[in-house]
């Protein structure tokens, strides 16, 4: 007795990409946040219990999701209420709804409300029930051709209504034929869409084909799988057929393979590779069967292309969140996962591509069975970028780069497509700065050391820092002059002192050129930090030193105060200090008036403390404003002689009227 295989046996490019996106999840959650599918990946036990193992969970209903939770769309999609009850709940989702499926979505869901969509297929399946809901207005869901007159015919109205007719991707296509001619039958404004998948088509023909030349058949996949059950349905049509989900299962048919010579085996879209191999040994120990070929090499065989490796130019065609669509000028339909779009974790496709852009590549792996082909953006970008970080060492070219992460001991910065690292001593933060203050920003590096065998590099942003500096600093001792005003930022404050970045030198503001008022500190005038106008007081080019005005000329109190006030003026002023021989009283910031002891009051004053204090405001009167001394008097005494004249001078003017 021997054994043959389909061509066509195992994950379909839809559940392989479905599988792939779960365990690439599980991973990067490592435990840290939950990561649940929507009903099981696949209908496959063993694949459920080895992702269970990674801590993926399967739910029934976004509902059951714990918080936090990445919730993966399996590859038959769902309904589009579905997708915003998800949105509503604020939880993250991974939608691996197979492409072809999704495109039955969009077919759908362009019709206008009031088409009847009817839809060949299963109606308990969910893929029918993601189709369904991605439909506007009425649909039907039919099994045959006979089920879809009769569904049609009872339609009021049935011959004035449009309709379109779609097929759940894993239809039989006989049956399908068959709701085609009935669907022409009885609907008379019809569109018809053949969304049955190719891989199925193609697994679906293949299992016939085998099946009429064999003298038994084994399905191999899930018990619930709507396309292995078909499998088996086409099969058992042409020869005894049975359906096991492991090898475990084979023994109770061992008559069945008893009396046959030769039987075929084929396996459901959701059967892991491992899984048929399984069966095959095992069917190979029961019986003693010889087999030419393994099932791997027969896989391994439908992946073959002569485009592996080939570099293409691809044209973007659609945009998710875990890949982009590409035309590759070829039959396949092709694309790029995201882990091969870039490197960079925090990317979002729509940021990097647009729908339209062309992009060069390189395909990575073809499946002409299945009409797919996988790209890599990363693979080309790392290949050429690598020989321009190299290169960049050699002739110590400026490159540029996004930081995406902070480890150990400094940072990455991917510019290229390749990581490089950059020491934290040559980030250019401050030594007990913090890194995070880089990611995610651009940033210009040198290569300091490569090493080609290792694919490895070491950058430093300090380097070009200091370049820009010294560029700057040639430029400013080239143009710099007394008086020559320039805008630079305050890069430190000392007791006495402010220094402040003009960029690529530092030039320094000495307190009596800070402000024209009194203080303490210079913080009380200028942080780190702020943007300041500065007037270059002094030059020493030779210790390249140079010195600055902050404050301003017209904010000097003594030319404020000649268009405020002049002496006889009557003032509110605020005692500052108090000394033996008098009190400083603040006629306007920055000037402060002497009241001499002598004209406190008018009766002798023998202590200044007996009657002011620090802090009270007075009325007082300006004796002198010495422009030149820069010096100011103030009278209380005088004040209060003057007002006690006028009431005089009031009372009498008084008593004459009243005589
Ligand atoms: Fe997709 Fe076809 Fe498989 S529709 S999930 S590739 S059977």
């Amino acid at each position: 007795m021997n054994i043959e295989t389909a061509k066509t046996a195992g994950f379909c490019f839809g559940v392989r990409r479905a599988v792939e996106l779960v365990e690439q999840e599980a991973e990067r959650a490592a435990g840290r946040y939950p990561v649940c599918t929507l009903g099981p990946i696949i209908h496959n036990e063993t694949v459920t219990r080895r992702l269970g193992k990674k801590g993926v969970r399967v739910i029934d209903a976004p509902g059951e999701a714990p918080e936090k939770a990445v919730v993966v769309i399996r590859a038959h999609g769902v309904p589009l209420g579905t997708t915003r009850e998800l949105d509503a709940l604020g939880l993250r989702y991974v939608d691996a709804t197979c492409p072809f499926v999704a495109k039955v979505h969009q077919i759908v869901a362009q019709e206008p409300p009031e088409t009847v969509v009817l839809v060949a297929g299963d109606p308990g399946h969910p893929e029918v029930k993601g189709i369904t809901g991605h439909c506007r207005g009425p649909f039907l869901v039919v099994q045959t051709g006979e089920e879809l007159e009769k569904a049609v015919s009872a339609l009021e109205n049935f011959h004035k209504q449009s309709y379109i007719l779609v097929a759940q991707t894993t239809f039989n296509r006989q049956e399908w034929e068959k709701t085609v001619f009935s669907a022409k039958k009885v609907c008379t404004n019809l569109k018809i869409f053949d969304t049955i998948c190719k891989a199925t088509v193609v697994r679906q023909k293949e299992a016939g084909e085998l099946a009429s030349r064999v003298d038994a058949m084994v399905v191999i996949g899930g018990h619930h799988s709507s396309n292995t059950r078909k499998l088996c349905s086409i099969c058992s049509a042409h020869c005894p057929t049975v359906l096991v989900e492991e090898a475990g299962e084979l023994v109770q048919h061992r008559e069945l393979f008893a009396r046959s010579l030769l039987i075929g085996i084929t396996a459901g879209a959701s059967t892991p590779v491992g899984i048929i191999k399984e069966v095959q040994e095992t069917m190979s120990r029961m019986d003693n069967i010889s087999n030419d070929m393994t099932f791997e090499e027969m896989l391994e065989q439908s992946f073959k292309s002569t485009y592996n490796g080939e570099k293409v130019t691809g044209v973007v065609t659609g945009i998710k969140p875990n890949e982009i669509f590409v035309d590759i000028g070829t039959k396949h339909a092709g694309f790029v996962p995201m882990s091969e779009l870039t490197d960079d974790p925090s990317a979002k496709p729509e940021d990097l591509v647009k729908v339209g852009d062309e992009i060069e590549l390189l395909v990575v792996r073809v499946n002409d069975v299945e009409g797919t082909a996988m790209c890599s953006k990363k693979r080309l970008d790392q290949a050429a970028g690598f020989e321009k970080v190299m290169s960049a060492g050699e002739t110590g070219e400026i490159l540029t780069g996004i930081v995406t992460e902070v480890i150990k001991g400094g940072i990455l910065v991917l510019s290229n497509g390749i990581k490089v690292f950059v020491p934290a001593s040559q980030s250019g933060v401050p030594r007990d700065g913090d890194l995070n203050v880089l990611l995610r920003k651009e940033v210009s590096f040198k290569i300091l050391e490569t090493n080609r065998q290792r694919r490895r590099a070491l950058g430093s942003i300090s380097a070009v820092l200091r370049a820009q500096r010294e560029e700057l600093a040639k430029k400013f001792w080239e143009e710099v002059e007394v008086g020559k005003v320039y805008t630079g930022t305050v890069k430190s404050i000392t007791n006495f002192s402010v220094f402040v970045d003009l960029g690529g030198v530092d030039g320094r503001v000495g307190m009596t050129d800070l402000t024209w008022l009194r203080v303490k500190h210079p913080s009380e005038v200028v942080k780190v930090g702020d943007t300041v106008t500065v007037t270059v007081k002094d030059i020493n080019t030779e210790d390249k030193k140079v010195s600055l005005i902050y404050k301003k000329s017209e904010d000097n109190p003594w030319e404020v105060i000649k268009t405020q006030h002049q002496v006889g003026d009557v003032v509110t002023v605020r005692i500052m200090s108090i000394t033996a021989f008098g009190a400083f009283a603040q006629i306007i910031p920055g000037i402060d008036g002497l009241i001499h002891i002598s004209q406190i009051a008018k009766e002798r004053v023998e202590k200044v403390a007996d009657k002011l204090a620090v802090g009270d405001v007075v009325e007082a009167k300006i004796t002198e404003l010495d422009y030149e001394k820069k010096r100011a008097s103030l009278s209380i005494k005088a004040l209060l002689a003057e007002r006690e004249a006028a009431e005089e001078a009031e009372n009498a003017a008084m008593e004459t009227v009243e005589e």
